[in-house]
């Protein structure tokens, strides 16, 4: 495999990117002033010295959660008991009394389930169908508590891990004030926030005609000034094109004038809801590129954004920083007295960006576009040449707060510089790391697939690849550091199986593992209503297709509210219920039994070359009709030939 910085190579095709790029309005030249958005950031997008607190900030060895974590873990998991609660009894367990057995343990919570919701990447496809299933999950999404409907699990779940276009759709919950997937797709012209209006893509700016922006141009300026405004910030940062890429990204996530400049990652853990336990916890994740790789391999050190703390628990870093301090001058651990606290580098939309640098791409095809004005040409230029082309999917998290800690095993120990890339570059495409960490006691992950591994000859569905990686990667012993992982089956079983096509089980006996794992429900994206196998490098939805496929999402993990499985919720039921029935020594009800019997992998395998996959509607009566329009779409040119590029250097 080449590295990834074969993607650099897009001018060829890039040019061809100018079919999609459409400002609105050139001629209107009008510099907004970036308004700084409320939050905690002390100079909108540049970050800034500040007064340090009297414990001064120090990075951590991974020995254990953070303790804010436990402390919020208290909250959080006390909050879960009357919605899990509620959501257990309303999945009609017959034989079971789930009222009852939550009473029982209400004084030792760990007793009772502890519930992870990953969702993976796959560009705007993946933020999508995991909206859908999010939606789904959310006790306040209308009807989402009717019979056969999982409403309800979003409230009982501890984490919420996203990755790349997974993240775009958690960040997009947790920096909007724990929102939901309803009043993101709301667009509200009227004030200064409308979230997920994608038919205009990245590449010309939100479409808002209310005060957020006058025009493309004035878009443009905002990057540059912004990205300009943290270089110049005279602390030494090294921007890279996640900067621009983050900030383009947060006109579309983030419900604040401008995007929010000055949103951190950070200040989630101030929000009022997800401070008292009223909401998961976020997790992002990403990929080390340590000094000298081109590649990333599965042994790659992978690192979580939560709300306080950057790091991993990997055995190469083992360290975590306080995320707010980011951008400070660590060295072995500490911060020397001589060194200023910085904060503000944990912008929202750049953790997000890093989360998904493999569409940093996007931001380089702009360039391409004849009337982008000097200004911004010249500006991605520069940062091209500071970088070298083989870096241009990285984050630059430099002053590496890792610097000279765990000398003997972290990659980037003797460099000033830390670089990060896309969570799904080592192909664990479902943020499952930090959901399988042992001092988190995940009993059910409920992982949300939207890979396109069988493109692109069959296209963009996934076939449990990710799953095989983390699989892989939890038998390595030199990095799985006492994750273990149920076993799951070859690519090529699951699709001769079907387990790509309908949601499976794995690890449902506990007592067939190499260690403390959860039970996966594994939700793999499939088409019940519309074909939402789209490229993930298509930019631009329209409102019509955009709600078409998060519909998908909301039936794909309901099984169409039951149409395809009338019990499929009790099942749900039954492997939220798994772990804990083992700890507390129950007895598994026969319905339980009989969803296990249906639902878990039972190790059979079937390496047999299957035709092309080429799945039909499942649910053909109710299938959504997303009508040709006269010609007010351009299809996404420059997205195909992208996506064949990719895949070529994927395959290659
Ligand atoms: C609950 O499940 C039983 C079968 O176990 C079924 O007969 C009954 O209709 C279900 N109730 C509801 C409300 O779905
Ligand atoms: C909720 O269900 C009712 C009854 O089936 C239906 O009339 C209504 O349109 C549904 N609402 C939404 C938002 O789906
Ligand atoms: C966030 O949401 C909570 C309740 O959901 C609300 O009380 C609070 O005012 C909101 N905060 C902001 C800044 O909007
Ligand atoms: C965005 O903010 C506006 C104004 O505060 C609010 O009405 C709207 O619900 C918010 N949207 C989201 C997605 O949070
Ligand atoms: C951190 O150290 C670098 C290199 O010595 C320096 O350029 C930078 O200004 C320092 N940052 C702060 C916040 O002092
Ligand atoms: C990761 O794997 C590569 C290739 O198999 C190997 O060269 C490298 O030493 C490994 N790194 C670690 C940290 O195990
Ligand atoms: C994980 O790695 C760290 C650092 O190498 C080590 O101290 C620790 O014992 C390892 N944990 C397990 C469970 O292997
Ligand atoms: C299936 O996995 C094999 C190796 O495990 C990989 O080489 C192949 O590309 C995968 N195929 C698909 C269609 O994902
Ligand atoms: C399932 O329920 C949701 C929410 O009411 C609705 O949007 C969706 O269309 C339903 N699916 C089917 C197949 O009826
Ligand atoms: C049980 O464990 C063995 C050894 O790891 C594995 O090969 C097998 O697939 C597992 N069975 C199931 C059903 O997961
Ligand atoms: C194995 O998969 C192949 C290809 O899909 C299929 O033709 C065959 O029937 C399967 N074998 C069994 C025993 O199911
Ligand atoms: C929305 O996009 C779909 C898919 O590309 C297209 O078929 C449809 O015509 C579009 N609808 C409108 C109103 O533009």
């Amino acid at each position: 495999m080449k590295g990834l910085h074969e993607l650099s190579s897009i001018s060829l095709f890039a040019s061809l990117a100018t079919a999609s790029v459409l400002p609105r309005d050139p001629a209107l030249n009008d510099v907004t002033v970036w308004e700084r958005a409320t939050p905690q950031a002390p100079n909108a997008y540049a970050p800034a010295a500040v007064n340090c607190p009297s414990t001064r900030p120090s990075i951590r060895p991974a020995h254990d959660i953070s303790d804010q974590e436990k402390s919020w873990l208290e909250k959080r998991r006390s909050n879960t008991m009357d919605p899990m609660r509620e959501f257990l009894i309303r999945m009609n367990i017959t034989g079971f009394d789930a009222g009852k057995y939550i009473d029982n343990h209400r004084n030792n919570v760990s007793a009772l389930p502890n519930i992870g919701i990953a969702a993976s990447g796959g560009g705007y496809r993946a933020m999508l169908n995991g909206a859908g299933a999010v939606a789904a999950f959310d006790s306040r999404t209308p009807n989402s508590t009717n019979t056969g409907q999982l409403g309800g699990l979003l409230q009982s779940s501890t984490y919420l891990a996203g990755l790349s276009g997974g993240g775009w759709l958690v960040g997009s919950i947790m920096v909007n004030n724990y929102t939901s997937v309803q009043n993101l797709m709301n667009a509200n012209p009227d004030n200064s926030g409308s979230t997920w209006q994608l038919s205009n893509s990245i590449l010309e700016g939100p479409a808002t005609e209310g005060i957020q922006l006058v025009s493309t141009v004035d878009y443009y300026d905002g990057l540059v000034k912004s990205v300009e405004s943290k270089a110049n910030a005279g602390l030494g940062f090294d921007t890279s094109l996640t900067d621009y890429w983050g900030r383009a990204l947060s006109f579309q996530l983030v419900n604040a004038t401008e995007g929010g400049p000055a949103y951190t990652w950070s200040s989630i853990a101030d929000d009022a809801d997800f401070s008292a336990g009223k909401a998961p916890m976020p997790i992002l994740v990403a990929d080390e590129r340590a000094p000298g790789d081109q590649v990333i391999s599965l042994n790659s050190t992978v690192l979580e954004f939560n709300p306080w703390e950057m790091g991993s628990f990997d055995p190469t870093l083992y360290g975590f920083a306080p995320l707010k301090y980011l951008g400070s001058n660590f060295t072995g651990g500490k911060l020397p007295d001589e060194e200023k606290c910085i904060t503000g580098f944990d912008n929202a939309g750049f953790i997000m960006g890093t989360s998904s640098s493999l569409f940093n791409a996007i931001i380089l095809s702009i360039d391409q576009y004849p009337k982008v004005p000097q200004f911004l040409k010249d500006a991605l230029k520069g940062v091209l040449q500071s970088l070298g082309k083989a870096e241009n999917d990285i984050a630059d998290y430099s002053p590496n707060p890792f610097y000279h800690y765990n000398n003997r095993s972290n990659p980037s120990a003797q460099s000033r510089q830390l670089t990060l890339v896309d969570g799904g570059e080592d192909l664990q495409n479902i943020p499952l790391h930090p959901l399988i960490q042992p001092f988190r006691q995940v009993d059910v992950i409920f992982a949300i697939d939207s890979s396109a591994d069988t493109a692109p000859n069959d296209g963009n569905w996934p076939n449990g690849a990710s799953l095989g990686a983390t699989y892989a990667r939890s038998s390595n012993s030199s990095i799985q550091n006492g994750t273990a992982f149920p076993s799951v089956p070859d690519n090529i079983t699951f699709v001769n199986l079907g387990l790509n096509n309908r949601p499976a089980f794995f690890g449902c006996d506990a007592a067939n593992l190499t260690g403390p794992a959860p039970l996966i429900v594994y939700l793999p994206n499939s088409p019940y209503v519309y074909f939402s196998n789209i490229s993930t490098f298509q930019y631009s939805y329209n409102n019509t297709e955009r709600n078409a496929v998060i519909n998908n999402g909301y039936n794909v993990v309901t099984m169409g509210n039951g149409t395809r499985d009338a019990e499929w919720s009790t099942c749900v039921g039954c492997a939220v219920l798994s772990r804990s029935l083992d700890r507390t020594g129950t007895k598994v009800p026969d319905v339980c039994k009989k969803c296990f019997d249906r639902y878990c992998w039972d190790g059979t395998v079937n390496t047999t070359t299957p035709a092309l996959y080429n799945p039909s509607l499942i649910l053909k009566d109710h299938e959504i009709k997303v009508k040709s329009g006269a010609g007010h779409y351009i299809p996404n040119f420059f997205g195909l030939i992208f996506s064949t590029a990719v895949a070529t250097f994927f395959l290659s």
